[in-house]
């Protein structure tokens, strides 16, 4: 055992979240797993998989009779709605949104907004996004008539410049749509003074967090958004995209929906038949935060174990990516995108991207896979980031850390890249 991974020991019970992940002891041709594409999705906790698989072993497919499998799946919903009501901070299991993934949720809750735009209507939409955030928003203008217009980011310190959002809010601006951690870099956007500004010239603004939920505590309404999304996939949780809204504001959209469902929230945001596992996998992922919250010393209110839990993520992120970036100095062909800066709540996630200078990268990504090392590559994930820096046809390595990996895993990395490199 290395001397950080005993210190972090200390503080952090690493033994036991990685034994709360069973994908993690798959082994990859016969080698450990090594898995850091956890930007692109992370492994589901053994808790949140169990209730998956309960779920559809002792409960039936339906609701709304009497019986108890009825009355046992609409306690599984209610339990899931608080739960990550609670998740996001908000007391409120109507403001909660749940659908497909992000993007799905995000273009439902764009069609129930239709009503709001029109022509001479301006939306905000930033390069720094992800398509998710992107996309429902350039159809919204589309079929309304109203107008986009486009902030951009500083490519070094990548961040959105506050005086460019100045100068293009005004009186006809109803929506800001923003990123909280881009999923290029990690960096951080200062989402509630925008929001203030945005606030200030009376638009709507709806934040993409969905690269923040996996690392730090969320307060939604604390940001003064009226809008927050996320992916419990990308939290250990199942495939599902959720969204908190601001009550007032949800209660003024018209969402696509049947004649029968109610006109409470959030039931009037739910279609059909709702995917009753997933729920409950759902509440198992969050119930997984609050066991962390446990095992780190903490205790109290489900909410004071969520904050003690992403306490505890952060500081052992924080300690892996510092040594990330100190083994990657080794490898001066590489360029990174983003600032050099340790993973705090202020400043950056454990997201790293670079690209090769003498572009060798596609052989070393080969060879490092052979090695049974999982990393993300390409470019879609970043598509309009990278058209904005003017990236060529190669694409890009990303490493996305999650606190279930070990100072092993990250070593592990640097040895295949610095064997693949010398073999290219
Ligand atoms: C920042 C960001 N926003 C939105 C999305 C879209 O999420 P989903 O796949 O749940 O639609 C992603 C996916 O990687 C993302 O990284």
């Amino acid at each position: 055992m290395t001397l950080l991974q005993e210190s972090t020991e200390m503080t952090f019970p690493l033994s036991r979240v990685r034994a709360s992940f069973p994908a993690l002891h798959v082994k990859d041709q016969g080698r450990p797993r090594v898995y850091l594409d956890n930007s692109a999705g992370t492994l589901i906790a053994g808790q949140a998989a169990d209730a998956v698989a309960k779920t559809y072993c002792e409960h039936n497919t339906y609701t709304g009779v009497f019986d108890s499998f009825s009355t046992d799946i609409d306690a599984l919903v209610d339990h899931s709605y608080a739960s990550m009501a609670a998740f996001l901070g908000s007391s409120d299991p109507g403001e909660i949104i749940i659908g497909a993934n992000a993007t799905t949720a995000t273009f439902q809750l764009v069609n129930s907004m239709r009503h709001m735009f029109g022509p001479g209507d301006e939306i905000i939409v930033t390069h720094r996004d992800h398509e998710g955030n992107i996309s429902p928003w350039l159809r919204l203008a589309e079929e309304t008539g109203a107008t986009i217009r486009w902030l951009g980011f500083n490519t070094d310190s990548w961040q959105n410049e506050t005086d460019e959002l100045r100068g293009l809010l005004n009186e006809n601006t109803k929506l800001v749509a923003l990123n909280y951690v881009s999923n290029l870099t990690g960096t951080i956007a200062d989402v509630a003074g925008m929001t203030k500004m945005a606030k200030s010239a009376g638009a709507l603004v709806f934040v993409d967090g969905v690269q923040y939920a996996p690392h730090f505590l969320v307060d939604a309404p604390a940001i003064g958004c009226d809008f927050f999304s996320c992916a419990p996939y990308k939290f250990f949780g199942p495939h599902l995209g959720v969204i908190w809204g601001r009550r007032a504001v949800l209660e003024n959209c018209r969402p696509y929906k049947t004649r029968v469902s109610p006109e409470q929230l959030p039931d009037r945001f739910m279609v059909g038949c709702p995917p009753f596992e997933l729920l409950a996998g759902l509440s198992g992922a969050i119930g997984y935060f609050e066991s962390l919250g446990q095992w780190a010393g903490g205790t109290g209110s489900r909410r004071e174990l969520l904050s003690s839990a992403f306490q505890s993520i952060e500081a052992c992120e924080a300690a892996l990516f510092a040594r990330l970036l100190s083994k990657l100095q080794d490898f001066p062909q590489l360029k990174f995108l983003g600032p050099g800066v340790t993973p705090t709540k202020g400043a950056r996630a454990p997201i790293l991207s670079f690209y090769s200078k003498d572009g060798q990268l596609a052989q070393v990504s080969k060879a490092l896979t052979a090695r049974g090392i999982h990393f993300h590559w390409g470019k879609k994930f970043a598509f309009e980031a990278s058209n904005y820096l003017g990236l060529g046809p190669d694409g890009l390595m990303r490493i996305g850390l999650s606190h279930y990996n070990s100072v092993e895993d990250v070593d592990a990395f640097a040895d295949g890249l610095t064997a693949a490199f010398s073999k290219a």
